[in-house]
């Protein structure tokens, strides 16, 4: 039998037909936002204006786009067959004032600004050149490949790289080719994809943190109609158990199908796969007033509150869960890496963006952090004593009995924990946590600055010292290293191994010597500058910024590093992921903005860099 599908209440209604006759009014006012938009269609150079009105600019013309939805399928109207009873409503009363995130900065000096916004103008520039191309070569299409100049579908056939710049665009100031790309999204048609099923995590963070980002920037309608069809496609993916846990690949045409539930046979899910939907669907159901979107979520976040004391490390959770049993004592391996990452971090942040008002989160986040802390932080055995002391990496742990192990290894993922902690440390007012998120940046600054290109590896492993007090130097303990992780017998002596291998001193291993043009480092290196205001953040990122486009830049754009041990470099490979332009140059564009561009206190961002509007200002203290 098909139940009965529940249409989203107080939602804005959407033409998926064609629109019906237009009456006199609706022309009269179509005129007048063709003569606003005709009088702030001049381009906008971001730095003739003061930035408050670059970024707010089309604010007081809403809905300049003109959009009908030709979908083939309307996933309002899907089934869903594990029906849920009663939904947990969105938490309500007067939002808690945090304490301010961001640092009160000082008026800049006239040097201190040109420098900045040369800089500033660089990353722009850069973001340009990308962008052009893909207009010209793989327009709506998921991403340009950076060196022939070719298309590739990668996520679902949407359009990810379209839907994942929409706020790059409106942030860098690309006025006339936001309003382009908005049309464009219209088109999209979410009733059929490329591929047989999709993952429903990268599609949340990329498309559906994409348009709620866009639309709480520019409150174009049409993004919304999409997101709201696309949330209700990715909300059949807690159709996938009998208990609501969503399991990580859905089946897009099964989903359809009212005889039989998107997926019978159940698996075990990784923790960020099910685990960091909560701010999208969070920002949805805000948006939108429809409760089910935040319920769904809402569930996840309870089982997450039951289940936190019950694992093998109390705190933390293992890679994998059973979706099935919800049973999280038997995982024995941890990391703050792929397949946790955005979970930990969606702690703090879905706390900042319910105004605290749903006290879960801080519960979630402050047993999980103080368990970081005591396993898996660590500092680096590295020549320099006194520079070791300043820097944290963080590895992965694994249980064998009663014993924890860490595997001094971190991955260029894992960089976000910097600014994790830093924005943890202020938002529930712990300086400890703060320092180790300032120390956690150095870390990632550190390995930039160690490796040839200037650029940090996918994964490595650096020694690490018994404790963070003191760690002299010890070339026996690193060889020892070095030998256990990637020197093999039939090697020459070891001074000719690390000499050949490039090898720092202190660094252990490079197992993944790619760059894949992540953002995670220059992530963690804004929030660091917005919370603590110290200028040498903007030398580091403008390092980081040089060498990655020195070793990435193609002709049509930029690609992934093969090896960033090698200098100078090779030309980069065909590949550039979407987050290129959503994350990682929207970071360094920011970083060299002025400190009130998307304010912490304001905004808070997803794991894809899309910023979402926190619920109120916060009171300032002190
Ligand atoms: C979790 O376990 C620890 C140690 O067993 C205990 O101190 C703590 O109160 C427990 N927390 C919760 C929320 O049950
Ligand atoms: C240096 O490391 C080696 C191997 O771990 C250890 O045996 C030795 O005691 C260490 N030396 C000092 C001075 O700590």
């Amino acid at each position: 039998m098909r139940p009965r599908i529940k249409l989203p209440r107080n939602v804005p209604t959407q033409s998926i037909a064609p629109r019906r006759k237009r009456n006199l009014t609706y022309a009269f006012i179509a005129a007048s936002i063709f003569g606003l938009y005709y009088l702030w269609s001049r381009p906008i150079d971001p730095y003739s204006v003061p930035f408050s009105q670059h970024l707010g600019w089309m604010n007081d013309r809403a809905n300049a786009v003109k959009h009908t939805i030709e979908a083939s399928y309307d996933w309002r109207k899907a089934p869903f067959h594990n029906t849920i009873k009663e939904y947990t409503p969105l938490p309500t009363g007067v939002p808690k004032s945090f304490p301010a995130i961001q640092h009160k900065f000082a008026p800049e000096s006239s040097t201190q600004k040109t420098k900045r916004e040369r800089r500033r103008m660089a990353v722009r520039n850069e973001f340009a050149r990308s962008w052009k191309s893909y207009k010209q070569y793989a327009w709506a299409q998921d991403e340009l490949a950076p060196v022939d100049g070719s298309a590739a579908e990668s996520f679902g056939g949407w359009g990810a790289t379209l839907v994942d710049s929409l706020d790059s665009l409106w942030i860098l100031g690309f006025k006339d080719d936001f309003y382009k790309a908005v049309k464009a999204v219209a088109a999209i048609d979410f009733g059929k994809t490329s591929s047989s099923s999709i993952s429903v995590f990268e599609t949340t963070i990329r498309y559906l943190g994409g348009f709620l980002s866009a639309y709480d920037l520019s409150h174009e309608k049409v993004l919304l109609d999409q997101a709201i069809q696309l949330g209700e496609m990715l909300y059949r993916a807690f159709d996938t158990t009998p208990n609501n846990m969503p399991l990580d690949r859905l089946f897009v045409e099964t989903a359809k199908d009212a005889n039989s539930p998107p997926s019978a046979s159940l698996v075990n899910i990784c923790f960020a796969c099910f685990a960091s939907l909560t701010m999208e669907f969070t920002r949805l159901a805000q948006i939108t007033q429809e409760p089910k979107y935040y319920d769904a979520v809402a569930r996840v976040t309870a089982f997450l509150d039951r289940a936190q004391n019950t694992t093998r490390i109390p705190g933390l959770f293992p890679i994998s869960v059973d979706a099935n049993s919800e049973d999280v004592s038997l995982g024995s391996q941890f990391t703050i890496g792929a397949l946790e990452d955005s979970s930990y971090e969606y702690f703090p942040k879905m706390s900042a963006l319910l105004g605290g008002l749903e006290p879960s989160y801080e519960k979630l986040w402050k047993a999980s952090a103080s368990m970081i802390d005591k396993h898996m932080l660590y500092r680096p055995l590295i020549p320099d004593s006194k520079r070791g002391s300043e820097l944290l990496f963080c590895g992965d742990v694994s249980v064998n009995g009663d014993e924890i192990t860490l595997q001094p290894e971190m991955q260029h993922l894992t960089c976000f924990v910097g600014g994790m902690f830093g924005l943890g440390g202020r938002l529930f007012s712990n300086e400890h946590h703060v320092d180790l998120g300032a120390k956690l940046t150095e870390g990632c600054i550190f390995a930039y600055k160690s490796m040839p290109s200037g650029i940090m590896p996918e994964i490595f492993n650096i020694a690490a010292c018994e404790d963070r007090i003191t760690c002299p130097w010890n070339e026996t303990a690193w060889e020892e290293g070095v030998r256990r992780y990637s020197y093999t017998r039939t090697h020459k002596d070891f001074q000719t191994f690390v000499a050949e291998e490039k090898l720092p001193r202190g660094f252990t291993y490079i197992r993944d010597k790619r760059y894949l043009l992540r953002p995670e480092a220059i992530e963690s290196v804004l929030i660091m500058y917005r919370i603590t205001g110290y200028e040498e953040y903007l030398d580091h990122a403008w390092d980081m910024f040089t060498s990655i486009v020195e070793a990435t830049k193609t002709s049509f754009g930029n690609g992934q590093v093969y090896n960033v041990m090698e200098y100078p470099p090779a030309t980069p490979e065909n590949k550039m992921e979407s987050f290129w332009l959503a994350e990682t140059l929207k970071y360094f564009y920011l970083i060299f903005s002025p400190p009130d561009m998307i304010s912490l206190d304001e905004w808070v961002f997803n794991t894809e860099a899309h910023p979402f509007r926190r619920p109120a200002l916060v009171k300032i203290k002190g």
